[in-house]
């Protein structure tokens, strides 16, 4: 099997296609998350507070959110493509079109979010380390994430070892719920060194095509 670079995946038809939902909606979000966003963004102390949503898609769960919060937050959403439902009407909402393997905030969040977006990232677990560095110091991440997309260099999958060396640098995997989540900003580093993504993986738990990311334990 040959394994792909992050610039080779940006150009995968796995990684963006017309068949992905992109559209949820703000209730589809919390759903998905498990939270209540715009409830987590209110009970944050800071004003405004900070949001932000990796691999946004349509970017209609980030409208709502602008539309409910007013001055009370300021929101970002990144994504590959530029597939936006609109253009922002307020500053107070930042729509950039970039791949998630490059891109740096210049600011720490409150929140951040990724709904289905991991599994067509390469080097989901380096990402993984860099967003546990743009929390606040109370901030809450929580993704959606299949750890089984996370494959050793024989195609196995990372197993019981990485759920271990996930939960112990801060970041618990729920396999039932199939979601990563995180509280407060932390330096992390993974003993595992990425080795590229296959976007041949075939479907998912989602039923849609998805991208492994291989890696060598350390
Ligand atoms: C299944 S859609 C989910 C979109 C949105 N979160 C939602 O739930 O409506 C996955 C999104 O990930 C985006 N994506 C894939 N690879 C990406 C990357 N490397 N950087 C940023 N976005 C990416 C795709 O363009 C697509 O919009």
């Amino acid at each position: 099997m040959r394994l792909i670079t992050d610039d080779e995946l940006a150009g995968s038809p796995v990684a963006a296609n017309s068949l992905m939902n992109r559209e949820r909606r703000l209730r589809s979000y919390d759903r998905e998350l498990g939270i209540d966003i715009v409830g987590v963004l209110r009970a944050t102390p800071r004003r405004p507070a900070r949001w932000l949503d990796l691999c946004c898609g349509a970017a209609n769960a980030l409208h709502e959110a602008t539309c409910l919060l007013g001055d009370d937050a300021e929101i970002v959403g990144v994504d590959l493509v530029d597939f936006f439902a609109g253009q922002p009407s307020t500053p107070r909402l930042r729509l950039v079109t970039a791949s998630v393997a490059t891109w740096r905030p210049d600011t720490a969040f409150d929140l951040i979010t990724c709904v289905h977006g991991l599994h067509y990232v390469g080097d989901k677990l380096g990402l993984l380390a860099k967003i546990a560095g743009w929390l606040t110091e109370g901030g809450l991440f929580v993704a959606s994430f299949d750890v089984r997309s996370i494959r050793l260099a024989d195609g196995t999958p990372a197993g019981r070892r990485l759920t271990a060396a996930l939960r112990a640098a801060g970041l618990a995997y729920d396999g039932r719920t199939r979601r990563i989540r995180r509280t407060g900003r932390g330096r992390i580093d993974l003993p595992y060194r990425y080795l590229g993504a296959d976007d041949q993986a075939g479907p998912n738990y989602t039923g849609q095509p998805a991208v492994d990311s291989y890696y060598a334990p350390e």
